[in-house]
């Protein structure tokens, strides 16, 4: 431990065996404090209980406690530790868009230090391959602001149009590994379709016309799919990260400054298509309950003019409609998952008529569909305006 003698206490809350892990953290507890000599140093580990892991994330840990300084100086610490772990066959393999060892190799390639500084990032202190076949990623703890308000959507929407815009003027390179997926909803409706739950069985009684129109619909759009998926292919590529749910981005004010968006959980980056990160955004963010079915409208116009906005700040001054395709397809086709599941609740309801928390999901989800069919028709409009191919 650099030649000195540090005494060092470690409580440990958590089933994770820091106690053997104290030269790790007394070396991201340096880093943290930017090398200050450290004469002890108190340890908390406590598990941040969080309930909806990635099936890659097998724990997050906050390490936290008091570090006396030889000068004598008491100062507070927090690292956070994340741990992914592999999951089924699939998400071993690079091009799958949960491949389970992306977000390591993204903090060892050193490519979130060539984002544009209008996005932060967590600092990592260390990556850590064991030798139970688990990786524990070493960060910052970050504490910010959820974004929660129109305004503050509106905010990080423009921040992404710039981010992204970035890498279509050329002002930063897009990053070439093979690690980087590369068609990243083709992946997610590929896994989406194997593990929707089948409601063949229930669709095949439906009686009611409204149900009856969104099922045709639906499979209308399936048939279509793969065409509908080359085509991202074709919008102007930009750097994205395909999983802007409120919890991964977080705005952080330092010094009384303005608020500055900071994002965590690189375990999607992406090679994408112009838009496909908002449409992310706002699916997500409306699935999650987080935007609330009274502002959907408000939200879609807003998150959108403030992406385009973003995009023309960073000097891109293509056809606006790219854009546009881009986020109405990744919205619409988030679908895939969300209408089987929609007809699997319906089903659900069928057992359970009392169910209210049920009843508030489906009211929910119908909208949210209702969205995807509208955004999915403006799709289909603009496919042959742009010259990307359809069929009837
Ligand atoms: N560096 C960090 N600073 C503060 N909180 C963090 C940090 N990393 C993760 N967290 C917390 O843990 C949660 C899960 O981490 P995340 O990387 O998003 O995992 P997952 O991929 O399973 O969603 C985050 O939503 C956040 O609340
Ligand atoms: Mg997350």
């Amino acid at each position: 431990m650099n030649g000195a003698v540090v005494n060092i206490t470690i409580k440990n809350n958590t089933i994770i065996d820091f106690e053997n892990k104290s030269e790790r953290i007394y070396a991201c507890v340096k880093k943290c404090l930017v090398e200050e000599e450290i004469e002890s140093l108190n340890v908390i580990c406590d598990d941040v209980g969080y309930k909806t892991p990635n099936f890659t994330t097998s724990g997050i840990y906050c390490l936290h406690g008091i570090v006396r300084l030889q000068n004598s100086e008491d100062k507070p610490w927090s690292v956070i530790v994340k741990v992914i772990k592999p999951d089924s066959v699939e998400k071993n393999y690079a091009e799958h868009h949960n491949y389970w060892r992306r977000e390591a190799l993204v903090f060892n390639s050193g490519i979130l230090n060539e984002l544009p500084d209008f996005i932060k990032v967590a600092r990592c202190f260390l990556v850590e391959e064991l030798p139970d076949e688990t990786i524990w990623i070493w960060m910052e703890h970050i504490e910010g602001e959820y974004a929660g308000t129109v305004e503050q959507f509106s905010f990080i929407a423009r921040q992404l149009g710039r981010f992204n815009g970035a890498y279509i003027t050329g002002d930063k390179a897009l990053p070439r590994y093979d690690w980087l997926c590369k068609s990243w909803l083709k992946s997610w409706t590929t896994a989406s379709r194997k593990y929707a739950p089948s409601v063949d069985t229930y669709v095949e009684r439906l009686s009611n016309d409204d149900l009856r129109t969104i099922w045709a619909w639906y499979e209308n759009l399936i048939r279509k799919l793969d065409i509908a998926i080359e085509s991202l292919q074709r919008l102007p590529r930009v750097l994205a990260h395909q999983d802007l749910s409120q919890m991964n981005m977080l705005l952080v004010t330092s010094d009384n400054s303005t608020p500055q968006l900071l994002l965590i959980d690189w375990q999607f980056l992406s090679i994408s298509g112009i838009g496909e990160d908002l449409g992310k955004m706002f699916g997500v963010n409306m699935s999650l309950g987080i935007i609330q079915p009274d502002h959907y409208d408000e939200f879609q116009t807003s998150l959108y003019n403030s992406y385009l906005e973003g995009l023309r700040t960073a000097g891109w001054q293509g056809d606006e409609k790219l854009v546009r395709y881009g986020f109405c397809l990744s919205m619409a086709l988030r679908s895939v998952w969300e209408v089987p599941k929609y007809f699997s609740m319906l089903a659900q309801l069928e057992t359970e008529p009392q169910n209210q928390n049920l009843k508030d999901r489906l009211y929910r989800l119908e909208r949210i569909i209702s969205i995807q069919k509208d955004m999915h028709t403006e799709v289909e409009l603009m496919m042959p305006k742009l010259g990307f191919c359809t069929v009837h």
